[in-house]
């Protein structure tokens, strides 16, 4: 299996990770562990501008917080000068905790609140992202009301879909995101922004799907998007200084995955956008791009600790781990596909084929479903690889499990940036009405009898 990333096999036959051994991990913070790379973060962020400064001169790569937002991750973000895409009130928020200057920040999401919208004119952000026309009408009110100039763009439908190798050109206008180019929402959105007191077009913005290894779609998305852009100029003598070609850009989960080719979509796109500004005489915008799993996913390794075996000769044997899909929903919700390596014997040849399986109480809570692994025994570590997007940061309380901790290590030492949940937390919230509070109907119960359980009181023999 070929390790990537922040993966390393110490000579002992322990896995590593950003410098640290896997059982140090273990110990110290204990078991599911989130670790996030930090070298591996950083170098994906100046990959990407370096490939895109390469090939074209106006660029902003902003991160998409949504793959994993934390007050550490923004602040790294931002410490590598790039923009933060945040889609919600609780992103804008820790952004902002975090130091993220407000002009730095796009803000997207279909479905803003007022409140949400309040909150971003209020604080500043850079852009909003406008995506259907109702949000436009109430930023555009918010704007008059705060008497404050908003920068925005708006989100394109540009009818091209795209599914990691997958790709379609649609030309269909059914989804929640964005303005239809082809049913002329988008051209009336402009419309009203230019009119509008406050709102100042900044420029277009499209994503096309997650996990897109393949730049065709692309290509094609930004066809449609410089075509709409050279009609706004025609339409409305309105240049548009940016085009925000959104995130998606794939990753490697499993080792035999080929990752988008970054230097090839840098290229592709950069052509794409001089030779429609050449043939539409535009002057060329600033490009924008917002990865998200790109900049994280494969700096993330999860750690579990091998808890139980359950073997079922001649149909399947089950690896249960201290974690599931309450800290790893992608299986269960994608058919996602990773790999595992038994960390503290990562050394050790394959032999049989197994199923490592979640904690929850659910039938489809598997983690990797028939991998090669060595034989394992309760106590050994597994990792899994690529999991420091979209884990997190969906990562729920299913079945009332605390939600991991998360650690960003870095040459050999690890800093604690998200803490374990802990059984309190997970109550803090709750409340119980006072009527419950006071004892109900005063019929509490059933009892388990005092001394050991029986069935007599339910199944009379
Ligand atoms: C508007 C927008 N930008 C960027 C992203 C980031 O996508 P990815 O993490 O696949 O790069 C998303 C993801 O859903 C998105 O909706």
């Amino acid at each position: 299996m070929e390790l990537y990333g922040s993966v390393q096999i110490a000579e002992d036959g322990e896995l590593k990770i950003g410098g640290c051994r896997a059982t140090r991990l273990a110990k110290d913070f204990g078991t599911p562990l989130h670790i996030m790379d930090e070298d591996v973060i950083r170098t994906k962020c100046r990959e990407m501008k370096t490939s895109l400064l390469k090939h074209y001169p106006n660029i902003l790569v902003a991160y998409a917080s949504k793959a994993f937002c934390t007050l550490a991750m923004c602040r790294l973000a931002h410490e590598e000068a790039l923009g933060l895409d945040v889609c919600s009130g609780g992103e804008l928020f820790t952004a902002l905790e975090a130091g993220v200057p407000p002009e730095n920040i796009l803000f997207h999401g279909n479905c803003k609140t007022r409140q949400e919208i309040e909150m971003g004119v209020r604080v500043g952000v850079g852009r909003f992202v406008i995506d259907n026309l109702e949000e436009l009408d109430l930023l555009s009110e918010i704007s008059r009301r705060f008497r404050r100039r908003v920068r925005v763009q708006i989100r394109l439908n540009p009818g091209v879909e795209a599914h990691t190798h997958d790709y379609i050109k649609t030309g269909l206008i059914d989804s929640k995101f964005g303005l239809g180019v082809i049913d002329g929402q988008a051209m009336t959105a402009v419309e009203r922004v230019l009119a509008s007191e406050y709102l100042v077009l900044e420029g277009v913005h499209s994503h096309i799907g997650s996990q897109i290894l393949n730049v065709e779609p692309y290509v094609l998305a930004a066809q449609v998007v410089m075509e709409f852009v050279g009609d706004v100029k025609e339409k409305y003598g309105y240049g548009l200084r940016e085009v925000n070609l959104g995130g998606g850009f794939g990753v490697r989960y499993k080792s035999t995955d080929t990752p988008l080719q970054l230097d090839e979509y840098s290229r592709r796109i950069s052509q794409v956008i001089r030779e429609s500004c050449h043939t539409q005489r535009l002057d060329l915008p600033c490009i924008m791009v917002e990865p998200g799993r790109y900049i994280v996913g494969e700096a993330g390794t999860t750690l579990y600790t091998i808890e139980a075996i359950k073997n079922i000769p001649g149909i399947r044997k089950y690896v249960m781990v201290d974690g599931g899909m309450s800290e790893n929903p992608r299986v269960t919700l994608y058919q996602a596909k990773y790999e595992a390596i038994v960390a503290n014997r990562a050394l050790e040849q394959p032999s049989e084929i197994v199923s490592i399986a979640g904690k929850h109480c659910e039938e489809g809570d598997m983690l990797v479903v028939d991998t090669k692994l060595p034989q394992v025994k309760p106590g050994d570590l597994l990792a899994i690889r690529t999991t420091g997007a979209y884990h997190y940061s969906m990562a729920s309380n299913y079945n009332r499990y605390t939600r991991p901790a998360v650690v960003l290590v870095n040459a050999g030492v690890a800093d604690l940036i998200i803490e374990r949940e802990s059984y309190a937390n997970l109550i803090a919230r709750d409340r119980i009405p006072t009527r419950l509070a006071q004892g109900g109907t005063g019929e509490i119960g059933p009892h388990l009898p005092a001394a050991g359980i029986t069935n007599a009181r339910i199944a009379p023999a």
